[in-house]
């Protein structure tokens, strides 16, 4: 059993801290945010990740793990200590530094001989070697070591992820200190890859790079299919089973949101843009990703013309499903795409719905999908939680008053909803030609009041 510290108990920090510990280590986590500790010194989780809690409370129970805000309580004797901050966007889209410059300098004081700093948060090329300056800057006299461990866990899957990971990245100058940590990981039969700093570093951006460029490149097929009547759906399903392809991020839709692949792919493209180099796919990528939100506000218009009055329900808040995380989740900017066309927006969202209410205005937050439905004018699917895969769609179609429903997830066979009766929009499903206006869709104008 080895000593833990894991600074930071976001999504990353708290799963690694709360899996290390059911793994047998004894580990300390520490956050600067009192009321988070609060929570999780009671055995709460304080956001959406399905088992999570379970893993908390049974290694509190075996004092394996504890919180803290204090860093020299929570690094006491402790032999390694994980990193697990935020790295958000910054101004320029460069990643912000700024907390893993505090960790640095909070934890400098606090490091005994021969501590080994574990970096899991995603950071700029060269951080590794930024975190040892800045200890050496203000504690010379203590040995320590830097490893760098990216973190490929999944919001809503985390636990699983990160027990069963497909591959353990260790980046280090001192190869020993990356053994070292390979130890924790011992009981892992997946690769553990044992690299150098950067090339650590790298991996994680340009696998989320890459599979942000999967969703994107998806997303442009899916405008050809529009065009050309063919069903992207088919097109996914069968380049998924090539072997040399896999089947996994080809879903054509609203785009990628979530804490991550927005502001890695963009921190990337400004490393590489800073070196010199001129990262013109990674524009793209963002580039298609941002476009993909406005298809909701051009299927909506081709069908109303003008926006202003009309009620638009959304299906989904979060930036997938399983989680309650709404950082930079498409539906914030729906949502202000279609209050800035004047529309009114009424929103539901399995697990969302207490940060939506924390975060959101002027948006009728419903207790269900089918108050969702009710008198709105569209309905669109925004994120593909299973339960709307679920719902009675004749039902729905009952309670809109016009029956419109843009599938910004493809969870529903276009030809299904178009004999219900619906006037359906899929992402890239031209194998269904949608109407092209109010009049030619015939639209029931007695349910306009
Ligand atoms: N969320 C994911 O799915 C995911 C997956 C892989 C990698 N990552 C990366 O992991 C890192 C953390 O992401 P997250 O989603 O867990 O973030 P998060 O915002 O959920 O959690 C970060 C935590 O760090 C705390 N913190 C900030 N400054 C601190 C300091 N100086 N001392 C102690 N605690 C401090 C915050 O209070 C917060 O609780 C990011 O770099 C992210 O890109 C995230």
């Amino acid at each position: 059993m080895s000593r833990l510290c894991v600074i930071g108990s976001g999504y990353v920090g708290l799963v690694t801290g709360a899996c290390l510990a059911d793994l047998g280590h004894g580990v300390r986590c520490v956050d600067i945010d009192e009321a988070k500790v609060a929570l999780l010194k009671e055995g709460r989780v304080p956001f959406y990740e399905p088992g999570l809690e379970e893993v908390l409370r049974r290694n509190q129970r075996a004092h394996r793990l504890d919180f803290t805000v204090s860093y020299p309580e929570g690094m006491a004797e402790a032999e390694f200590i994980f990193v697990a901050v935020n790295t958000p966007a910054g101004m320029a889209g460069e990643a912000d530094m700024t907390y893993i410059r505090q960790v640095a300098e909070g934890i400098a004081g606090c490091l005994r001989k021969d501590a080994i700093i574990v970096n899991k948060s995603t950071v700029p090329i060269g951080t590794g070697d930024l975190v040892a300056q800045i200890i050496h800057r203000h504690n010379d006299k203590v040995p320590f070591g830097v490893v760098s461990n990216p973190e490929f866990l999944r919001e809503g899957r985390a636990v699983a992820d990160f027990m069963e990971p497909d591959r353990i990245v260790l980046g280090a100058t001192d190869k020993a200190a990356a053994q070292e940590v390979a130890t924790l990981y011992s009981s892992f039969k997946c690769p553990i890859i044992i690299t150098d700093l950067r090339t650590a570093e790298m991996i994680k951006y340009a696998s989320n790079a890459f599979l942000a460029t999967r969703i994107s490149f998806m997303n442009e097929i899916a405008a050809i299919c529009e065009k050309v009547g063919a069903d992207v759906k088919e097109v996914a399903r069968s380049m998924g089973l090539d072997r040399r392809i896999g089947s996994s991020y080809l879903e054509a839709g609203l785009g990628y949101g979530g804490s991550c692949f927005p502001k890695d792919v963009q921190a990337l493209a400004h490393m590489a843009a800073i070196h010199g180099c001129h990262p013109q796919l990674l524009r793209a990528v963002m580039d298609i990703n941002q476009d993909q939100k406005r298809i909701v506000v051009q299927r909506l218009r081709q069908v109303f013309g003008s926006l202003e009055g009309r009620v638009v329900g959304l299906l989904g808040l979060s930036f997938k499903p399983d989680t309650d995380d709404l950082r930079s989740a498409p539906s914030l900017e729906i949502i202000h795409l279609l209050q800035s066309e004047g529309a009114r927006v009424k929103a539901y969202d399995p697990a969302a719905m207490e940060a939506a209410r924390r975060i959101l205005s002027g948006v009728e937050l419903c207790p269900d999908a089918y108050a969702t439905a009710r008198d709105s004018d569209a309905l669109v699917v925004v994120t593909e939680w299973n339960e709307f895969k679920q719902l009675d769609r004749k039902y729905i179609w009952q309670l809109m008053r016009h029956p419109v429903v843009v599938d910004g997830r493809n969870i529903y066979e276009a030809q299904e909803m178009v004999e219900l009766g619906f006037i359906y929009f899929g992402v890239g499903r031209g194998h269904v030609t949608a109407p092209a206006s109010l009049v030619e869709m015939g639209i029931d104008t007695s349910r306009e009041q």
